[in-house]
């Protein structure tokens, strides 16, 4: 677990990405890595989203590569077999939680309220998702939350963009900001590899400044 939380933090940037066509999968790939970005989270809001994973590790075997929105033990199954290095899920589901720790698959669960978090501390985790995050009380509420959970960090994902990604990054216990805003769906659709190869080299050089 701690050696896929160090490669995260590196990047310090997770592209959510949800794809409708497996067959952008590779070209996607290399727009994030030749952006700065090599780490991709594919979730599983699509039935294409195990294979665009498959496809993706075969070609670019060193990607950070994530399955998002794993929602129940059999997609974290799928997930690991695809090639995933680690799994993302929106809540807290101890179902979930417990399949990865019993089969040696890393995992981000969501985590937004104390209770959830000490679930999450219970069982070892030293990171969580806080999803979403903007809406749920941004990283002032993280901070908040650290006070009594110093032991704890946090991918943020769920309204994060340019305009709030440093706010969320420059708290240590912050180790990566997630999101879908590098890989919007209308560019993926519309084959826009370019900008968002654009986009993540604007976001990587926002968070040198
Ligand atoms: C996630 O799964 O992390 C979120 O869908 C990302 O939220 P965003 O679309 O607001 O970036």
């Amino acid at each position: 677990m701690r050696g896929i939380l160090e490669k995260i933090k590196k990047t310090g940037i997770i592209p959510v990405v949800t794809i409708d066509d497996a067959a952008c999968a590779l070209p996607l790939a290399k727009a994030l890595i030749d952006g700065g970005i090599p780490c991709a989270e594919v979730t599983f809001r699509t039935a294409e989203g195990e294979k665009a994973l498959k496809i993706i590790k075969e070609a670019y075997p060193d990607i950070i590569l994530g399955a998002g929105t794993v929602l129940t033990p059999e997609q974290a199954k799928k997930a690991k077999d695809a090639g995933a290095s680690f799994a993302v899920s929106p809540g807290f589901n101890p179902k979930v939680v417990d399949w990865c720790l019993a089969n040696d698959l890393p995992i981000i669960p969501g985590c937004i309220t104390p209770t959830e978090m000490e679930r999450a501390i219970e069982r070892g985790f030293e990171a969580v998702k806080f999803f979403p995050a903007e809406q749920a009380g941004g990283v002032n509420f993280i901070k908040a939350v650290s006070e009594p959970y110093p032991m704890l960090n946090f991918v943020a994902t769920g309204g994060i963009g340019p305009h709030n990604l440093e706010d969320y990054l420059s708290f240590p216990k912050v180790i990566a900001c997630g999101g879908s805003w590098l890989v919007k769906p209308e560019l993926l659709n519309a084959g826009r590899y370019d900008e968002i190869t654009r986009l993540c080299k604007e976001a990587v050089e926002g968070i040198r400044i």
